[in-house]
């Protein structure tokens, strides 16, 4: 999307002191939406709220969020990777509104207590939603700060059981060609497959998203529910996610199995070690139009002190 349909990123005065749906009701984000729209997703974005009101989830904060300012909802949903739209960056916001995600239903199989299908709203069902304000940062060098809605997946393998030999999580997403266009064209080893170890899923930080700003996660985003893993690079956050595999060895990965000098299966968010064809040592804030901002990238996407542990004893320019 051109710079000049995008509006100037929304920032709250006082972060930190007031959740950012204190400072802003979400009625003000839908008429913010609505106002702002510009052009193309935007412009549907806003005829879609005037239309038929979007829902507001029942969210608690978490001490988990960063204090740094949330990017804008448009700059969040209208610069995405989602390869099953499209490779370009406005591909996913202009198509994505043909998947149907609802009904949903996820399988939930391998080394589990209770396998089973299972739909979307048993999947949310008496959980506690929480918003978590992570900072994002892609492979390919760009970063920005996001508001996700959702829960700890810990809650979820807690809920099905995992059995003592399992030691990793296997991901994949919806495979449906005739709702989603770019799986329609065969340079892609669908359906999109990703994978953590045990430990790494586990972890608090680690949650599955069902909504963005307090509101139903934007299919350009991965409705109904996808990863967000924020030490990693964004990859390994799988979109629209239809089955969770316990596996004993460590599951195949869509990047890995295309490009595996490129990109690894941990994939922990590096400043010190380069992608083989660009540094990775700074990245581009998304936003800032004539005048983007360039960051030093933190080790572990500044989550150092919660989960360099995990990875205590290895090599990580091995294990990248
Ligand atoms: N999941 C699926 N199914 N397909 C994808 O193409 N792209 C990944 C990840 N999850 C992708 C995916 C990449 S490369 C990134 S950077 C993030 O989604 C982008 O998430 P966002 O568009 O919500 O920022």
């Amino acid at each position: 999307m051109a710079d000049r349909f995008r509006p100037a990123p929304f920032r709250p005065q006082a972060p930190g002191q007031l959740g950012w749906a204190d400072v802003t009701p979400p009625q003000a984000w839908v008429n913010r939406r609505a106002l702002l729209a510009g052009a193309g997703a935007a412009l549907a974005l806003g005829a879609r709220a005037a239309a038929n009101p979007i829902p507001t989830l029942e969210v608690i904060d978490s001490p988990l969020s960063t204090d740094e300012a949330p990017h804008s909802f448009e700059e969040i949903t209208t610069y995405n990777n989602f390869y099953e739209f499209g490779t370009g960056k406005s591909d996913p916001a202009r198509r994505a509104h043909t998947l149907t995600t609802s009904p949903w239903e996820v399988v939930i199989d391998g080394l589990v207590e209770r396998p089973g299908t299972y739909s979307f709203d048993q999947i949310t069902e008496g959980v506690t939603l929480e918003e978590r304000i992570y900072r994002f940062r892609c492979v390919e060098g760009w970063s920005r700060v996001v508001p996700w809605v959702g829960f700890e997946l810990a809650v979820l393998l807690d809920r099905v059981g995992v059995l003592p030999e399992a030691r990793h999580v296997a991901f994949e997403t919806l495979e449906r060609p005739e709702e989603m266009p770019g799986q329609r064209r065969d340079n892609f080893p669908w359906p999109y497959l990703e994978g953590l170890r045990l430990d790494e899923a586990m972890h608090p930080l680690t949650i599955l998203v069902n909504g963005l700003y307090r509101e139903p996660l934007p299919n350009q985003n991965g409705a109904p529910i996808r990863l967000i893993v924020p030490w990693k690079y964004g990859f390994k956050s799988i979109k629209s996610i239809v089955r969770i595999t316990l596996t004993e060895d460590q599951p195949p990965t869509t990047w890995n199995m295309l490009q595996p000098q490129e990109y690894g299966y941990f994939a922990n968010v590096n400043p010190e070690v380069d992608h083989p064809r660009w540094s990775q040592a700074t990245e581009r804030v998304i936003g800032g139009g004539l005048f983007p901002t360039r960051q030093p990238t933190l080790m572990f996407n500044g989550y150092g002190d919660q989960v360099a542990h995990l990875y205590e004893g290895m090599d990580l320019r091995v294990h990248y």
